[in-house]
């Protein structure tokens, strides 16, 4: 099996970080393809829990190569703190980064607080990391790349190039001092020097495993329904989170991935604004987020709570080419006596197909839900399908049909062993 995806189905924070981990035993390299240390995936191994921001879910398993793809856009701070701390856990990095990997500057947090500020009522809700920023100036052009960062000429010659038209920016719309290039070289400098020995070109080292059957895991971050392209616009993140963007940010061509596996929870969260149709303002949220321990790995923002959305993941499904299910905090559902699911959109009484384009459209969609029959026990012991209770197994199965695709693993906790695998997976 050559390339598998597993990417997010709804908005982050689905689990992926423990799916990647869980099948990492078995890949030669984890790779992640797109955003930045707005990504926080938690990783529960040998008793210590990893909250990754930058680094691959496969670093905790000394036999993996670990790779920060060119799609990825690398704060090298938070990336040497990482570093540090998995190193101090005894772990030694194996680790790759894209020549080609966009760096977030430090006027590019400030920028995005800038921005989210000046957005007022409208604010997306960012982590304040800096991602759209950096994102925008990759696009427009001009970025500063590893290659370039980590070569002190060319690192000031970038920030000479480009550090006056950002200024303007800062000092004339925001009213902000601005920054010098030498406050950044002095800032940056001994990062650059950490991060030099890792940079290489990360496609030719992917494309080379791939030739010699190795086997690779593109690990998404972020979630389908904050894709820029395929979320809820313009309250998304601003990479290609779905498995689309896994071949662009790693530097390998489509053909080469063989299976995308999407990561769902059994109910739905999302951290920050935007539109959630099956959103539970009320104690039953509150309850989901005390069970699922719902704040933020990255912000620790509580995160919003509701059911299960059929509707969105079936979106997900279609443009991220899903063929395998992940369905993770099923325990996190034991005790509700039943579990409304939402199987449908009714827009201006008429049924939606598809998945809305406008917000004021989405904001009309009334959740047409089925109520499914929920089950006392606690999974947290489950080890395999037959000790399953059969209501939370059907549940979970129901799940599957409603987005029509078939259930590859069940998470019941967050540790390595609370899963239970339903197919082969890579
Ligand atoms: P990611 O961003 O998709 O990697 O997800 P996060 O790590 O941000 O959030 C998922 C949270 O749920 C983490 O705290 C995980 O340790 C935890 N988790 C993952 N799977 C399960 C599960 O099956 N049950 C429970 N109770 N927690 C889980
Ligand atoms: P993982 O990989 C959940 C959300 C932010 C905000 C929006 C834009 O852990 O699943 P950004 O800082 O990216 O410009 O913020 O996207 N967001 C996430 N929500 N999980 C994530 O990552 C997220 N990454 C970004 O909360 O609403
Ligand atoms: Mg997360």
């Amino acid at each position: 099996m050559p390339a598998v995806v597993v990417v997010g189905a709804q908005w982050g924070d689905e689990g992926k970080g423990k799916v990647t981990d869980y099948l990492a035993a078995q890949a030669d390299y984890v790779v992640r393809y797109q955003g930045g240390s707005n990504a926080g995936h938690t990783v529960v191994a040998d008793g210590h829990t990893f909250r990754l921001h930058l680094l691959p879910a496969g670093i905790v398993h000394p036999g993996t190569q670990c790779v920060i793809g060119n799609g990825v856009v690398v704060d090298p701070l938070m990336l040497c703190r990482e570093l540090a701390e998995v190193q101090s856990h005894g772990l030694s990095p194996r680790l790759w980064i894209s020549d080609r990997a966009h760096v977030v500057m430090p006027y590019h947090r400030v920028l995005d607080r800038l921005e989210e500020e000046q957005r007022g009522d409208g604010r997306i809700g960012t982590t304040g990391l800096g991602i759209g920023p950096t994102y925008v100036d990759k696009v427009g052009r001009s970025g500063i790349r590893m290659a370039e960062f980590v070569d002190p000429d060319l690192f000031r010659q970038r920030l000479q190039a480009v550090l006056p038209l950002k200024n303007r920016l800062l000092q004339g719309v925001y009213g902000h001092p601005g920054f010098t290039v030498e406050a950044i070289v002095d800032e940056l400098a001994e990062a650059a020097r950490t991060l030099k020995p890792y940079v290489t070109d990360t496609s030719l080292l992917l494309n080379e495993a791939l030739a010699a059957g190795q086997k690779v895991l593109l690990e998404g971050a972020n979630g389908t329904l904050l894709d820029i392209d395929h979320g809820t616009y313009p309250f998304v993140t601003s990479s290609n989170a779905s498995a689309g963007g896994a071949a662009a940010g790693a530097g390998i061509g489509p053909t080469r991935i063989s299976r995308v596996i999407g990561v769902v929870k059994a109910y739905t969260t999302r951290v920050g604004a935007g539109p959630f149709p099956t959103e539970l303002d009320n104690e039953v949220g509150a309850w989901i987020r005390e069970r699922g321990r719902e704040y933020g790995t990255t912000t620790g923002r509580p995160r919003r709570c509701g059911w299960f959305d059929a509707v969105l993941v079936r979106h997900a499904v279609r443009v991220s080419g899903i063929d395998l299910l992940a369905v993770t905090l099923l325990d996190v559902l034991s005790g509700l006596p039943k579990i409304p699911v939402c199987v449908g959109y009714r827009y201006r009484g008429q049924e939606v197909s598809g998945f809305p384009a406008t917000l004021e459209a989405l904001q009309g969609c009334e959740p047409v839900f089925e109520e499914l029959p929920g089950w006392e026990e606690d999974l947290g012991s489950v080890r395999s399908w037959e000790q399953m209770p059969v209501n939370a197994r059907h549940y979970v199965e129901r799940l599957a049909e409603l987005v029509g695709v078939p259930l590859g693993l069940v998470s019941v906790g967050p540790a390595r062993e609370q899963t239970i695998l339903c197919q082969e997976l890579f």
